[in-house]
């Protein structure tokens, strides 16, 4: 059972470092596969994410080896092209497998993703434009083949919804299709900059990433390269987080504010201070936080959905009340329940959550549903009174490195083994 033991109460002080993007690396690992030589990837995260994303490397052929905190890809020998279910479900995001498959073979086969805890996760989107860019796509006992035998060619893509993961597809199917392909309604994220700038690095030829249209100049082959994965932004907030629902004053190195800028605005209505300087962010919470009235989460550069549990931590503990809107996933309140044992007063309805702020939390045994919600439980651990036990702490290690190493380096009361029996822990 892999469980965290938290003591709240702790006021937190230090510096404490942010590791490389998950939300990057795995899009830039995959778009490994379209280049035909090594890569070699710095600041890649130790997560579990990562591990699966490197396991499905290696079964297409991509040899891969991975030292402290540099990866190095050589995808001169691209065997296969099918993806078995057992390794697709150990990570929903690896669809994006499928459009550097048929940039790199012309064929693509792997099982449908599927829905995770936050949401049914349709793929539609992604199918849409790969038969816009000539590929023949047939649904069949679950599974999903793309072929594209004469290769892929340009298109005019205008997306339904500005999706992060087709967009990322997309840019990696375009890379070396014949012609010009626009994206329009592309995710803004700074990971798809990031990607972007990788693929450039490849050879490739990309304008507009970052922007709502993105255009590529499709290329007949892309050459590997060395690249730097950006901070990890969600990360970066998560950490200010533990400083706001605690009342301290830390510095979070590796964090880019222009990254997380409409996070911070609404950490400034709870009544942090902030110094932002060139790759750092200086926080200065207050005894007890404001409530943040009202926050929606929308695309970038709205406020991250990624983000929304971990604000919801904060508003617990909050003078007043706070309304959350989830516009982004259809069931992104698991944590909300969890969060309710320890005492805190959330009601959801629909992709509404109104949480009455308390003054208190209580410690008490408590399961993460998801990664994002697991990281609420830390936060809310830490301003509670008392002990908390969170189990299924596997979801939060798919997104955080080694969080208990981290947070302890900065005070926190935090051990994966048994420190004494809480005394809410139940059996
Ligand atoms: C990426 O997921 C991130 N994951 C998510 O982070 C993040 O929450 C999300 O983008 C939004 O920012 C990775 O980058 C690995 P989407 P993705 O496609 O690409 C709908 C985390 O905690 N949609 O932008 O799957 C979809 O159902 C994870 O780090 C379609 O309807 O997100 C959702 O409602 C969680 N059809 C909305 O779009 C499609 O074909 C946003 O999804 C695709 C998406």
């Amino acid at each position: 059972m892999n469980s965290l033991y938290i003591q709240g109460r702790n006021r937190l002080e230090g510096t404490i470092a942010v590791h490389g993007a998950k939300n990057s690396a795995l899009p830039v690992l995959v778009a490994s596969v379209i280049t035909d030589g090594e890569c070699v990837f710095h600041n890649c995260p130790d997560l579990s994410d990562v591990r699966a994303t490197l396991n499905i490397l290696s079964w297409l052929g991509c040899s891969n080896q991975k030292e402290n905190g540099t990866v190095v890809v050589d995808s001169s020998a691209v065997m296969k092209n099918e993806i078995p279910d057992l390794l697709m479900r150990e990570l929903r995001s690896s669809f994006i497998f499928m459009g550097a498959l048929l940039s790199r073979t012309g064929r693509a086969v792997m099982c449908a993703p599927g829905g995770c805890e936050i949401g049914v996760r349709p793929v539609d989107i992604h199918l849409l434009a790969f038969e816009k860019m000539g590929a023949c796509v047939i649904r069949e006992e679950g599974r999903i083949i793309c072929e594209a035998p004469k290769g892929l060619h340009g298109a005019e893509i205008n997306l339904s919804f500005p999706s992060v993961g087709a967009t990322e597809n997309i840019m990696l199917a375009a890379a070396t299709a014949k012609g010009t392909t626009y994206i329009k309604n592309a995710a803004r994220e700074p990971e798809i900059v990031d990607l972007a700038n990788f693929l450039k690095l490849c050879g490739a030829s990309v304008f507009g990433a970052g922007e709502s249209t993105i255009v590529i100049n499709g290329k007949d082959k892309l050459h590997g390269a060395e690249f730097t994965i950006m901070e990890d932004r969600i990360v970066a907030a998560s950490y200010l987080a533990a400083a706001a629902v605690t009342g301290s004053a830390i510095l979070v190195k590796n964090a880019v504010s222009e990254h997380i800028s409409s996070v911070i605005s609404v950490f400034e209505q709870a009544g942090c201070v902030f110094q932002c300087e060139k790759n750092a962010i200086r926080i200065k919470a207050p005894y007890r936080l404001n409530s943040m009235k009202t926050v929606r989460t929308m695309p970038y550069p709205g406020f991250p959905t990624d983000c929304q549990a971990i604000v919801m931590a904060m508003a617990i503990v909050a003078e007043g009340t706070t309304i959350i809107n989830e516009n982004i996933f259809e069931s992104r309140f698991r944590h909300a329940g969890e969060l309710n044992r320890m005492g805190a007063d959330i009601t959801v309805t629909g992709t509404s959550a109104i949480v009455n702020g308390k003054s208190r939390l209580f410690g008490a045994n408590v399961s993460a549903t998801d990664l994002r919600g697991g990281m609420a439980l830390v936060l809310a651990a830490l301003s509670a009174e008392g002990d908390t036990k969170i189990n299924s702490a596997q979801y939060i290690d798919r997104g955080y490195e080694k969080i208990e190493r981290d947070l302890a380096l900065i005070g926190a009361k935090i051990r994966r083994d048994k420190i004494g029996k809480p005394q809410s822990e139940a059996g």
